[in-house]
């Protein structure tokens, strides 16, 4: 029955942490995934979390019971007014549906399920033709089209090319879904103005498009939660209905234990209860039920004023540890007269650098440096420290020069 199954290609970025694992050269770095190491390389639980988890171990009240299917009520209502904001008119009008969900992916993999039976199996999502790889499977998976990509980077700039993007969104069928990375883009790090947001809000409500935000990096663009939230608040104030996806992973280091959030915002009152109750039947038939442990360590943070300062501080510490690698690996790359400019990698922002490097120079420093990062010229700059950006820079000069 097996025995004809063929093997998939393994995936685009999670595949090179199984290779650069396998790598026995003790000079190996990996650039590959985006995942926060500290200035020692290792990964690294937020003090706050730990304090909390320790807590809530220690608490005889925990129990593990099941949630519901539509997760932690606590959880989700604090993480509609993280995005939203506490005053969000939204929330005020009781507009929005929020369910926990299995981080990022699995808000989006929900969302999208829910947007394939209720508003059609034939939707078109639209992606920045750069974007996260796995956008691309998770859209189809859902039973909808394969992606259609709208322009993003004017790769002479490194910056938005809104006229390009303003133009492909112009020609989406109304009520086409836009998905958006609210900020942070991945990979390029190049987000819109304010003024090209309004731009972009401008077509989306004109032509009755669906938008589809992608926040996986909220306080980790700007090191503030309230100006990485600012793109969604701009299009729930327009009143648009749309649907926004949250993640856990890289904000409170909670990667593994997979919690996030997907909050549906309707324009109009009135549809909330049929739309959790779709969300959830969903769910049940996926996985039941989401898990708890994660849930409930986020929703204490955001839920205490003190744990939730100490929170944003360790945000400014880790966006603070991207940003001084940025400025090391550009000077490193100057210094040994690396050809090129490299100037983009402190103009961008968030958790990675869209470097510019062929795929053939990828494969160059993986094979000849063991230095692993995606084909699109991606590093995380988080994978880098102290004593690896010489080594990188380095090699980089050698792969533009061969
Ligand atoms: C990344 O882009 O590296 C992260 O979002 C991790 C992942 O799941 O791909």
């Amino acid at each position: 029955i097996f025995s004809t199954i063929p093997t998939a290609p393994p995936d685009a970025i999670l595949g090179l942490t199984t290779q650069f694992r396998a790598d026995r050269d003790p000079r190996k770095v990996n650039l590959g995934v985006g995942a926060y190491r500290t200035s020692d390389n290792q990964p690294y639980v937020l003090p706050v979390v730990r304090r909390v988890e320790e807590q809530l171990a220690s608490d005889q009240s925990t129990t593990h019971e099941y949630l519901p299917q539509d997760g932690l009520k606590s959880f989700c209502d604090a993480s509609a007014r993280l995005i939203l904001g506490p005053n969000s008119p939204a929330i005020a009008d009781a507009r929005t549906t929020t369910v926990q969900a299995l981080s990022g992916t699995g808000a989006l993999r929900v969302g999208l399920t829910f947007v394939a039976r209720f508003i059609s199996p034939n939707t078109n999502v639209y992606v920045p033709k750069q974007t996260w790889s796995n956008h691309r499977n998770v859209v189809p998976a859902s039973g909808l089209p394969p992606t259609v990509d709208y322009r993003y980077l004017d790769s002479a700039t490194g910056q938005v090319d809104i006229e390009a993007l303003v133009q492909d969104l112009e020609a989406a069928p109304p009520r086409s879904v836009i998905l958006l990375h609210g900020c942070a883009h991945n990979p390029t790090g190049a987000d819109p103005t304010k003024e090209q947001w309004m731009q972009i809000l401008d077509v989306v409500k004109r032509r009755n498009l669906l938008p589809f935000f992608d926040n996986a990096y909220q306080g980790f663009a700007s090191g503030s939660l309230e100006t990485d939230a600012w793109s969604v608040r701009a299009f729930v104030d327009a009143g648009l209905d749309m649907l926004v996806a949250q993640s856990y992973a890289k904000n409170m280091g909670m990667y593994g234990e997979r919690v996030g959030a997907l909050t549906v915002v309707a324009s109009e009152k009135g549809a909330e209860d049929a739309i959790r109750s779709q969300l959830k039947a969903i769910i049940r038939a996926m996985y039941s039920s989401p898990p708890k442990h994660g849930a409930l360590i986020v929703a204490t943070i955001l839920e205490d004023e003190k744990l939730f300062k100490e929170w944003e501080g360790e945000l400014t510490k880790m966006s603070g540890r991207i940003n001084d690698m940025r400025v090391k690996l550009k000077a490193a790359l100057e210094k040994i007269g690396t050809p090129g400019t490299w100037d983009h990698i402190t103009g961008q922002i968030g958790m990675f650098s869209y470097t510019g490097l062929t795929s053939q120079q990828v494969a160059f420093m993986r094979e000849k440096y063991h230095v692993y990062m995606t084909s699109n010229g991606r590093i995380s700059m988080a994978g880098l420290t102290d004593d690896t950006v010489q080594y990188v820079a380095d090699a980089m000069k050698d792969a533009v020069v061969s």
